[in-house]
């Protein structure tokens, strides 16, 4: 039976840190600021950017939340994201995923100015990702990392997995999670396969993870006769089902044969609010030129 991952109580750990920092700041004059974007009505979208909001208040982070009818046009919402990176007093700009259809989600991404973008998610950033070689070069050049990709590294750090050597699977492909896991990883000396939907013979290539990434989206996908005895497994997937949230992994079935599985939810969810919190930090005082 699997150890469960607990990403609720390591996201408080984390938490704690950040809210001891952001005391720190204050002292020194400066109080966190993040600005979150939710343009139109998606039902998850407002839970997850409630809960940002929420947990920045937790923390004595300040946040101003910015909430646009689903027909804002492209122009009004570039200009919001103008005035948010011209204002001293905001340290980190949000902009919540997806997007409606008739917004380009990269064009308004990369109008985030980089040294804002907390999510990790402008085109600079992910190139500096790409572009760095270890975890150590990556940790020095100051950059964001995307929330969840960090979130997990931080998971398996703080559960002291080792990674170097490791095989790691990741199932999806998405520029916010598949790929950034992926590099990650593999900064941190993992053999990485980044598999998808396109995939030939999926199980058997899930089959080898040592450690598992399971962000493909579709509801317990992932099933005990996939994973490798003494796997251990990340489950990303949020899925709604009429019974209640699942993951991309089949919970019940793969704890029986995973050294280690996180849940869904209280998993992965809580850690991508946690790094985000440590983006809003980190912005803060890069900002200000505080070491
Ligand atoms: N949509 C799903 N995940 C995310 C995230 O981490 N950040 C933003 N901005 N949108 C998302």
């Amino acid at each position: 039976m699997a150890e469960l991952i607990s990403g609720k109580a390591i996201s408080k750990e984390i938490k704690a840190e950040v809210k001891r920092e952001v005391e720190a700041l204050k002292v020194k004059g400066v109080t966190p600021a993040l600005a979150t974007i939710l343009v139109g009505e998606d039902e998850a979208s407002k839970v997850y950017i409630g809960q940002k909001v929420k947990t920045c208040e937790k923390l004595g982070i300040s946040s101003v939340h910015h909430k646009l009818s689903k027909d804002v046009t492209e122009k009004e919402l570039l200009d919001l994201v103008e005035k948010l990176n011209d204002d001293p007093e905001i340290h980190g700009i949000l902009c919540q995923l997806p997007l409606p259809k008739n917004l380009n989600a990269d064009k308004i991404l990369l109008a985030i100015s980089p040294d804002k973008d907390v999510d990790g998610f402008h085109l600079l950033n992910m190139g500096k990702l790409l572009s760095k070689k270890s975890m150590r070069e990556i940790e020095e050049s100051g950059m964001y990392l995307p929330c969840t990709p960090h979130g997990i590294i931080q998971l398996l750090r703080r559960t002291n997995t080792s990674i170097k050597g490791k095989n790691a699977v990741i199932v999806g492909r998405s520029n916010i999670v598949g790929k950034p896991v992926g590099l990650l990883l593999m900064a941190e000396n993992a053999t990485i396969t980044v598999c998808h939907s396109g995939t030939n013979d999926l199980p058997s290539v899930i089959k080898q993870a040592d450690i598992l990434v399971a962000a493909i989206g579709k509801p317990k996908f992932v099933t005990a006769d996939m994973v490798k005895e003494g796997a251990v497994v990340i489950d990303v997937g949020v899925n709604r089902l009429p019974e209640g949230l699942c993951g991309d992994v089949d919970f019940e079935a793969v704890k029986e044969k995973a050294k280690a599985i996180t849940p869904v939810p209280g998993g992965v969810g809580p850690m991508t609010i946690a790094m985000l919190m440590v983006n809003t930090v980190k912005a803060a005082k890069k900002l200000n030129n505080i070491k």
